[in-house]
């Protein structure tokens, strides 16, 4: 069989424009799956940094106007670096400015999100259907996430796609939700509002657009998929996808070594690996000088590097800010995002100057180093879908304390009983969501610090655990080539040929 011809779509792509994992993933899979021999392109909303980065650029198509822009052309090139292909639409008036990808610079999303979003969706299937580049029509069109949902909902409506329609949930927390009134503004079918479409309680929901009109849903860990199908979990979609229970899998992410690699990282104090780790000594020591914690080599140091909401189960951490005290740990924590955490974790470094520093920034190379210098991360998630924070902590021997959730379930062994004794053990798990459980987990990490070898074991253990996008490649090259067979013997999927597209709006290249 020819290497598969497969376009991702995503709404950010490390290291130009990231608010979080989604940026690092839509980086390193499309380029992993270049390396397993496929032909992995990305498309792209041209963001400044994005459209400024694309190399070689050239134009594949111009149109408008649509969704308000008057002017959208359709750059095709290389990202630098990892040497991706990548489509970038250039819409300066819908994404050509400062601020963030989804809101402004003051955390308010963007009013015309709708236009920004449905616009990459329309695009995504236009060129699935070979309208927009004569010389190359993808045979998989893999949408992740809300941003990229309409993907699948214009592709499954238009007459010429044949790609298989591939969604990926990255996080349910955030659904695309819009005014059903703005759902003229789509040109879809009137049928595609019913709530077997984009409908959900009276809005207009871009992911339902992905989850009921993808010929196979993802999420980026199998105990994610499962928890997805739960009330606890589904952020209520649950009961859309366990109507597609039948086409939904979990894929657990990867970990870029290029990027993240304590033996190659220009971040760091000093190198090291897992049968050298006298550098990591080294790093711990830059680590408390940089963030003006006491200079003590045997006290454990827990870090955090995260974005501040209540997914990640920040509110535990303060809660159980006593039982941290009492056990004698340092707490370093990165991040950005809710006021009211930020305010709460000032407050606790504040108290405890020596004991807790709080860089409320974002940071790349800062997140490098803290990983580093720390004896563990500290990922106390209420939910995580993958989550690879705590797999850059395995990797730079950080060991990673999490809760029984998602990726985290997926990646981390505890360590007690007889994964302990047998050397199988990467870290500390625990399951209620409260910071007495917490505390009790930090009281188990702090005895096992106190045992040097069992701990260095852990370490190397730990560290050499390979979490490597290759593995998360073939899995998805094998659903790629179940799917593709699949749809091209006919699928399930909803009927939307009377779909009707934006009138007047092609140009001329
Ligand atoms: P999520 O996607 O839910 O935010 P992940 O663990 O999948 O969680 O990915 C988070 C990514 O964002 C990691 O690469 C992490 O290092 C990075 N990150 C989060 N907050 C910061 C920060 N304040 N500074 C630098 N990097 C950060
Ligand atoms: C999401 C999830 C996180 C996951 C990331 C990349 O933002 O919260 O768990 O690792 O996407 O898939």
């Amino acid at each position: 069989m020819r290497a598969p011809k497969l376009l991702h779509v995503a709404a950010e792509v490390f290291p130009f424009v990231k608010t979080g994992g989604l940026g690092d993933v839509a980086a390193a899979l499309p380029a992993a799956l270049g390396r397993a021999g496929a032909d992995a392109r990305l498309l792209l909303p041209g963001l400044p940094a994005i459209a400024e980065a694309l190399q070689q650029p050239r134009t594949v198509f111009r149109f408008g106007p649509l969704f308000g822009a008057a002017r959208i052309t359709l750059l095709f090139g290389h990202l630098p670096g990892s040497g991706v292909p990548a489509y970038v639409i250039d819409a300066p008036y819908l994404y050509r400015r400062g601020g963030g990808p989804y809101q402004d610079a003051s955390g308010t999303a963007w009013p015309d999100n709708l236009q920004r979003f449905a616009l990459l969706g329309w695009v995504a299937a236009h060129l699935a259907a070979g309208e927009l580049d004569e010389a190359w029509t993808p045979d998989v069109l893999h949408a992740h996430d809300w941003h990229a949902g309409l993907a699948c909902t214009y592709a499954k409506g238009h007459p010429a796609t044949a790609a298989a329609l591939l969604f990926t949930v990255h996080n349910l927390a955030f659904q695309g939700l819009f005014a059903t009134v703005d759902f003229p503004q789509l040109a879809l079918p009137a049928s595609t509002l019913d709530s077997h479409g984009l409908e959900f309680h009276g809005q207009l929901s871009f992911m339902k657009g992905g989850l009921q009109f993808a010929d196979r849903i993802t999420t980026v860990s199998p105990t994610h998929a499962r928890e997805i199908a739960t009330p606890e979990f589904g952020f209520g979609l649950d009961g859309v996808i366990r109507s597609r229970q039948a086409v939904v899998s979990g894929i657990l992410n990867g970990v870029d070594y290029d990027v993240w690699n304590p033996a190659r990282d220009p971040a760091l104090a000093a190198p090291y690996d897992a049968e050298h780790i006298d550098g990591k000594v080294r790093c711990k020591q830059a680590l408390q000088h940089e963030l003006r914690l006491a200079p003590e080599a045997n006290t454990p140091l827990l870090a955090m590097v995260s974005r501040l909401t209540p997914q990640k189960g920040v509110d535990l951490v303060l809660g159980a800010m006593g039982p941290l005290q009492a056990c004698g740990v340092q707490l370093a924590v990165v991040g950005t995002g809710d006021p009211g955490l930020e305010a709460a974790l000032r407050e606790a470094a504040r108290t405890h100057p020596s004991r807790v520093a709080v860089r409320l920034v974002y940071d790349e190379a800062l997140a490098h180093r803290m990983v580093a210098g720390a004896d563990a991360m500290l990922v106390p998630s209420r939910f995580e879908p993958c989550g690879l924070t705590q797999m850059y902590g395995l990797r730079y021997g950080a060991l990673p304390l999490v809760r029984r959730v998602g990726g985290l379930a997926d990646t981390v062994v505890d360590a007690a009983g007889p994964a302990l004794r047998e050397g199988r053990a990467t870290g500390f798990v625990f399951d209620a969501a409260t910071p007495a459980a917490l505390g009790r987990t930090v009281e188990r990490l702090v005895a096992l610090y106190r045992q040097p070898a069992a701990w260095r074991a852990a370490m190397h253990t730990a560290m050499t655990r390979d979490f490597s996008w290759d593995h998360a490649a073939r899995d998805y090259l094998a659903l790629y080539r179940d799917t593709i067979a699949r749809s091209a013997g006919g699928t399930d999927a909803a009927d939307l040929s009377g779909a009707v597209h934006p009138a007047g709006t092609r140009g001329t290249t």
